[in-house]
């Protein structure tokens, strides 16, 4: 059927009325409709766009839910990296931090702090394209993030289009996204109910529920996103000169911001504010761990750039963990990926920074002596922002009698072998290579995000594989059928499909992350990027001297003995053989040319100048790191310069670079110039 004119009208009527009583309801909190009368209107336009498919635009309210879920997420990298922040604990390190960047300038300028909470959630991207919404992705890495668009469009208080009259052509906003206390709380009572694994804090279950496929789920965990900076393309929004004219731009965009943010002009006035909230905060309904200190002036904020990690013009002052008393019901041991074997006390139900804690690490066995911890026992546990809950203190003045010294077992809980305690080591481990407990945590880590990355191979799966003999090793996951898999408890045909499927679409993961998954101690994530970038092959890797190793820039002694050792150890000659056998690809692939076991020289005989401030890396960091890939840093720009590295405020070395037609790059490029081999 045409579209008349009178139905795209009122289409767009439809459309503006149902914007604006999402915007008073969700954003502002102050109702305009009746629920009902809002569910009339919706049910109508949804009929038409129903009727006039041609009609439906991306940022109508109708689009918010996806039809079908996404079978994946993609990977987005971010035009400016998300940084993280620099935290201080106390008011020294505060005012440390203002006497350092102070230091950096050569006069001390007229400045203001604009202090906002600190919202435990998520951070995420979104980018609108002429005031549409056009993606939305995931912090990530800080570089790396995945595209959620779908899940986003979910969120209420995130505008589908932007209400400002001239939007620039494309603004980036970033936010926290987050999930109010008592939805949280439903979430967990929910999963306590169907047996899946509780969600630690807030935080989690807000990333949790981001990366869900199915945005129908999103959408019923009622996130909620705080809006706090604000990127333009240059020139878009020159009357915006600083953090705070940000945040107003931002609400009048339609945004969701912070009301509890203040413009300080002193430290004393930051302190003021932070003491204020540590009351304050108990009584918000999402969770709060300390408050954002921002320099308000764009133009200092500039000045001051970046660390590797952290704007110099921001930090985090944090509340102190908190403490509540619980009662020690059980001491059991776990047993990880590398066979430590870890103290745990299972503790009466508590509640701590606004979580129910049940469990707390005792660390190690030394740790369980000097406390003399004991099943009955009255505890004092703490819990600090990422880390896992631990006690601080047993309350021995109200120790129950018959209690008896905890003794940290002498076998292995999970394969009955003996611990072994290493000499000058606190940790106390079980060296059995095919213990269940190092198998599981092996497979765990094989398969998580970071790593290989295989959908629907968790904690449960891994059990079943282990416990039915399928897996001894992760090279035998490659060799598992659908008849296998489908055989196992609670898996079917369908679930078993999915898991070959993802299990064979993982051989095309690069180099790098199965370098991670292998587990190799000390090699995090960001370790086995340096290391794969280094040592382009497995081969180059294993044939590397440790000194070799140890010269790789961001590689120290301990990380390069540990690769060292690993390289050698048979069983992990034979895994490696097999998974290439098996069609894994432990090598980026490369030209012919650099074969050799050197780290990769791709800006052999190439000259560079550094000029400005870079965005993450420091000078000598640059010059570190082309150095290492065999290229030259001089002083001063001449003819026979290759390339400009350009940071931020540069002067006259890059009018010379110009004038003499050199070619530019900024540290991303340079740093993807590597990368790429
Ligand atoms: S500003 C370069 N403001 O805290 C600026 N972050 O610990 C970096 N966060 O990754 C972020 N509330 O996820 C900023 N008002 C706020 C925030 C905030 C929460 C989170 C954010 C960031 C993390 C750093």
């Amino acid at each position: 059927m045409t579209v008349t004119p009178k139905n795209k009208q009122k289409v767009a009527q439809l459309r503006e009325q149902l914007q604006k009583a999402g915007y008073a309801y969700y954003v502002l909190d102050n109702p305009i409709m009746e629920d009902g009368v809002y569910d009339q209107l919706y049910r109508q336009l949804q009929d038409l766009e129903q009727e006039y498919p041609e009609l439906i635009t991306p940022d109508s309210p109708t689009q918010r839910v996806g039809d079908k879920p996404a079978s994946q997420f993609t990977s987005v990298k971010h035009n400016i990296p998300l940084y993280s922040l620099e935290n201080a604990f106390n008011s020294e390190e505060l005012a440390k931090w203002e006497t350092r960047w102070q230091r950096q300038l050569e006069d001390i300028p007229e400045f203001a702090y604009v202090c906002e909470l600190k919202i435990d959630g998520s951070a995420i991207a979104l980018t609108y394209e002429n005031g549409i919404l056009v993606r939305g992705a995931t912090r990530g890495d800080g570089v790396t993030g995945e595209e959620i668009t779908q899940n986003i469009k979910t969120i209420r208080t995130i505008p589908l289009k932007l209400s400002i009259d001239h939007p620039p052509s494309r603004v980036e906003v970033r936010g926290e996204a987050f999930l109010p206390l008592d939805v949280f709380e439903e979430i967990n009572q929910e999963r306590t109910r169907l047996g899946e694994t509780l969600f630690a804090n807030p935080r989690n279950a807000a990333a949790g529920t981001l990366r869900q496929l199915d945005s129908k789920i999103v959408a019923q965990r009622k996130l909620n996103f705080f809006a706090y900076t604000l990127h333009s393309d240059e020139g878009a929004n020159e009357d915006i000169k600083s953090q705070w004219q940000s945040l107003e731009l931002l609400q009048q965009m339609g945004f969701l911001v912070n009301p509890n943010r203040k413009l300080c002009q002193s430290l004393v006035e930051v302190e003021a504010y932070f003491q204020e909230w540590d009351t304050g905060r108990k009584n918000l309904p999402y969770m709060t761990d300390g408050v954002v200190v921002k320099l308000d002036d764009y133009q200092l904020q500039q000045k001051l750039g970046f660390t590797q990690k952290f704007p110099r013009w921001a930090i985090a002052l944090k509340y102190p963990a908190e403490e509540a008393p619980t009662i020690v019901r059980d001491i059991i041991v776990n047993v990880g990926r590398t066979g430590a074997v870890t103290p745990m006390a299972v503790m009466q139900p508590v509640q701590l920074a606004g979580t129910t804690v049940q469990r707390a690490t005792l660390h190690n066995s030394d740790r369980v002596s000097e406390l003399d911890i004991r099943v009955g026992d009255t505890v004092i546990i703490r819990k600090a922002g990422e880390i896992i809950p631990e006690v601080v203190k047993v309350l021995t003045e109200l120790r129950p009698s018959g209690t008896v010294t905890y003794q940290m077992p002498t076998i292995c809980p999970e394969c009955n072998s003996i611990l072994v305690r290493p000499k000058n080591e606190a940790v106390t481990r079980c060296v059995n290579s095919s213990c269940p407990a190092i198998l599981r945590g092996s497979i765990i880590h094989w398969a998580s995000r970071n790593a290989l990355d295989i959908r629907g191979l968790g904690e449960r799966v891994a059990i079943l594989l282990i416990e039915n003999n399928l897996v001894q090793s992760v090279d035998d996951l490659y060799s598992l059928t659908v008849k296998q898999i489908a055989n196992l408890e609670r898996m079917g045909t369908k679930s078993a499909e999915n898991l070959v499927r993802a299990i064979a679409e993982s051989k095309k993961q690069t180099y790098d992350r199965i370098l991670y998954g292998l587990g190799i101690r000390l090699v995090g994530s960001v370790n086995a990027n340096i290391l794969a970038k280094s040592f382009p092959s497995i081969e180059e890797l294993s044939q590397a001297s440790f000194e070799s190793i140890e010269a790789v820039y961001g590689i120290g002694e301990e990380i390069a003995q540990s690769v060292f050792e690993w390289v050698r150890v048979p069983e992990n000659i034979a895994l490696i053989q097999n998974l290439q056998a098996a069609g894994l690809e432990l090598s980026y692939s490369m030209p012919a040319s650099n074969t050799s076991n050197q780290p990769n020289q791709i800006l052999s005989g190439k000259t560079f100048v550094i000029t400005g401030t870079l965005p993450s890396l420091q000078r000598n960091e640059a010059k570190k790191i082309i150095e290492q890939a065999g290229g030259k840093v001089t002083g001063s720009i001449s003819k026979k310069t290759d390339y400009l590295l350009l940071g931020e405020n540069a002067g006259s070395k890059l009018t010379k670079a110009e004038k003499l037609g050199i070619p530019q790059l900024s540290e991303t490029e340079l740093l993807d110039l590597i990368a790429e081999k």
